[in-house]
């Protein structure tokens, strides 16, 4: 079980310290509020390009056409909730901080400063850690130092960091690293208890998050395989952190943090029924529309109903027509049209 029930961001106190992990291309705004609405009590955002951040703030292209602003927006409702930039060089990085804590970049339009600034230093991605951002950052803990402590030196909010195991099995190092980020001043630290060479492969190294807990006072989020309430209290008593972050868990079950959330307070829980479940994907394929316009919202709101659907009777057939779909009210026909089978 969890041993202290209240966590601390800065000033953000959380009751059970349940996260919804930064997730690019997953969790926008629209998933984002589901989960908030669901249990998730602390949100971050798909990560955002440091460079992206200060280098618009130069181009004379239409902030319409910006893809990075809309990332790095935070509305008033959605609080507590991280913007999670990443990139390799400290001036980019503090740069860009600055630029989202203030609301000056241009193109945003946030309602509110975010609770935290996170940084990325987990991603694994080739494209990511080829420029030495993301995970790459592991592999040199000086340069880590400096990424903190100058975005830390830039901005009044908190910044968090969100990082792996290390690199390889061999060099496993995120005991030092969030020594590292405490020392520099980062506020807590999320730990993806693998390595990068790992990328997802099932199996965690939960005992990587309880050597990070050991060694630092900030708070530690774990993370890694929450796919159910028991995942979730294996993580808080195997490793002692003070919250857990997840991610896969909840794409099409959100409900995963109300289950959790009733684990911890020892009440029982009732799963969703199949109306429920289509009922939200299409209130929330409804909203990423609204906040996107009917093409890139239906586009991108495809994976999302799919998952949602899993398991459900008839669920392969429909997710083929969900794939073909053009228009809301297509995938609206398919979705429903599964309650009745
Ligand atoms: C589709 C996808 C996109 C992701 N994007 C990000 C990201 O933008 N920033 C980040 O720090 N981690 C990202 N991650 C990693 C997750 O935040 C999380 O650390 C990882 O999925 C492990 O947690 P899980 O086992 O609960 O999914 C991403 C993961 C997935 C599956």
């Amino acid at each position: 079980m969890k041993a202290n029930d209240l966590m601390k961001i800065g000033n953000t106190e959380l009751t059970h310290g349940l996260f919804l992990a930064p997730m690019a291309g997953v969790t926008d705004r629209s998933f984002r509020r589901v989960c908030r609405r669901l249990g998730a009590e602390y949100t971050v955002s798909e990560m955002v390009s440091a460079k992206a951040v200060c280098y618009e703030m130069l181009s004379k292209k239409k902030v319409i056409e910006s893809k990075t602003a809309p990332l790095a927006a935070v509305m008033r409702d959605e609080l507590p909730m991280a913007v999670q930039i990443f990139g390799s060089e400290p001036e980019f990085m503090a740069r860009a901080a600055t630029l989202i804590e203030s609301g000056e970049y241009r193109g945003c339009t946030s309602e509110a400063t975010p609770s935290a600034i996170d940084i990325n230093m987990g991603c694994p991605v080739h494209k990511i850690v080829g420029n030495g951002e993301g995970s790459a950052l592991m592999k040199n803990p000086a340069l880590v130092g400096k990424i903190i402590e100058a975005v830390c030196s830039a901005v009044k909010i908190p910044v968090t960091v969100k990082i792996r195991a290390g690199w390889d099995s061999e060099s496993i190092n995120a005991a030092e690293i969030a020594h590292i980020a405490e020392e520099s001043g980062a506020s807590a630290i999320t730990v993806h208890a693998r390595t990068r060479s790992s990328m997802y492969e099932p199996g965690i190294l939960p005992y990587v998050i309880t050597d990070v807990k050991k060694r630092v006072k900030i708070p530690v989020i774990g993370n890694g395989d929450i796919f159910s309430a028991a995942d979730a209290l294996s993580m808080f008593s195997t490793t002692g952190c003070d919250g857990v972050m997840i991610g896969r868990g909840a794409l099409g079950y959100p409900w995963l943090f109300e289950e959790i959330c009733a684990a911890l307070e020892d009440r029982s829980f009732t799963p969703p029924s199949f109306e429920e479940r289509i009922n939200t994907a299409l209130a929330q394929v409804r909203d990423m529309i609204k906040l996107k316009g009917e093409r890139i919202g239906v586009a991108e709101a495809k994976k999302h109903l799919a998952w949602y659907i899993k398991n459900i009777n008839g669920a392969a057939s429909a997710r083929h027509e969900i794939m073909n779909s053009s228009s809301y009210s297509e995938m609206e026909k398919t979705a429903t049209s599964l309650l009745s089978k």
